[in-house]
C-alpha cells in the first residue's frame, strides 16, 4: 500500500451529511461490465463507501457466484459506517429490486455484477431498466475496450444512463490515449480515471474504501469518480452546488 505501511480506519472524510431528497425511493446504481476484472466489484464498494460516508443509506447487491463483494463486506471493520447487503446469484435479480425497493430504507442501492452478462439477458435487461446511473469500467486494454463498445451500444439501445469509467490506468502508456479516444467515440465518458494503484487493491483484504485508508491515493481517484457519479444521479449537494453556479 502507498504512504502508510497500515491501512487505518480514518473515520468520517467529509463536513456533514448530505440534504438528501430520496422522492420516495432509492436511486440504483448499476456496475456493469461483460469483462472479468475491469474493477467491477472495487468500483462498487468505493461508491457504496463514499456514499455512506456522505450520510447516504446504502445498500450493496452482490449478485456475483464469486461472492468477492461479500467477502469484503464480512471484512468490513466495526467501526466502520455500515452498509447493508443483499446477495444472491445473477437469476434473483428481480427479487433484489422488489425486496430493496419494498422495504424502503436506501436511499442508495449499488449492484454489482458478475462478468458474462449475456448468460443473464433478462436480469440484465431488468437491472438496466431499474438503473438510474449505470458505470462500465473497463482497464485501458484492447479486449476489454472491444467488449465495453459493444456492451455499450446495447445500453444506448435501452436508452439507459450509462457513462465508461476507465480503471487501472497506466497513463503513461500509448494504450491509455488510444482506449481514451475509443471510448470517448462510443459514449459518454467519465472524466476522472482511477489508476493502477496498491491501496486500490488493499480496499478488499480489509473491508474498506479507498478514503479509510490513510494517505490513501485511490482515495483521490475514486472520490472524483463519486462526485461525478453525485452529479449524474443527482445526489445531494453536488446538484445544488451545480444549480447555485
Ligand atoms: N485501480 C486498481 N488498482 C489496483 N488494483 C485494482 C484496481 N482495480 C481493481 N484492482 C484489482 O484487480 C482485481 C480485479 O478487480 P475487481 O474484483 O474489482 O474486478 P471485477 O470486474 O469485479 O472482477 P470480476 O469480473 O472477477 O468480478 C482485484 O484484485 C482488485 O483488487
Ligand atoms: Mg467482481
Amino acid at each position: 500500500m502507498s504512504g502508510s505501511g497500515e491501512p487505518v480506519f480514518k473515520g468520517k472524510v467529509r463536513g456533514g451529511p448530505l440534504p438528501v431528497e430520496t422522492h420516495g425511493g432509492a436511486k440504483w446504481l448499476l456496475v456493469a461490465s461483460g469483462k472479468g476484472g475491469s474493477g467491477k466489484t472495487s468500483t462498487s464498494l468505493n461508491m457504496a463507501v463514499y456514499a455512506v460516508h456522505d450520510g447516504l443509506r446504502v445498500v450493496v447487491v452482490d449478485l456475483d457466484r464469486q461472492a468477492t463483494l461479500t467477502r469484503w463486506y464480512q471484512r468490513r471493520p466495526d467501526e466502520a459506517p455500515s452498509v447493508a447487503l443483499w446477495a444472491g446469484p445473477m437469476a434473483d435479480a428481480s427479487k433484489a429490486v422488489i425486496e430493496i425497493d419494498a422495504l424502503d430504507t436506501a436511499d442508495l442501492v449499488v449492484v454489482d455484477t458478475p462478468p458474462g452478462l449475456d448468460d443473464h439477458p433478462e436480469a440484465t435487461r431488468l437491472l438496466v431498466g431499474r438503473a438510474d446511473f449505470i458505470l462500465v469500467p473497463t482497464t485501458q486494454g484492447t479486449a476489454d475496450i472491444d467488449s465495453v463498445v459493444e456492451w455499450m451500444k446495447f445500453l444506448r439501445r435501452e436508452k439507459a444512463h450509462a457513462s465508461f469509467l476507465m480503471n487501472k490506468v497506466q497513463r503513461s502508456h500509448i494504450r491509455y490515449r488510444n482506449a481514451k479516444l475509443r471510448l470517448n467515440r462510443a459514449g459518454p465518458l467519465c472524466p476522472v480515471d482511477v489508476r493502477l494503484l496498491d491501496d486500490i487493491e488493499a480496499t478488499h483484504d480489509h473491508g474498506v474504501g479507498a478514503c479509510e485508508i490513510r494517505r490513501s491515493r485511490g482515495a483521490e481517484d475514486f472520490g472524483a469518480v463519486w462526485e461525478y457519479v453525485k452529479q449524474q444521479m443527482l445526489i445531494g449537494s453536488a446538484v445544488a452546488e451545480g444549480a447555485a453556479a
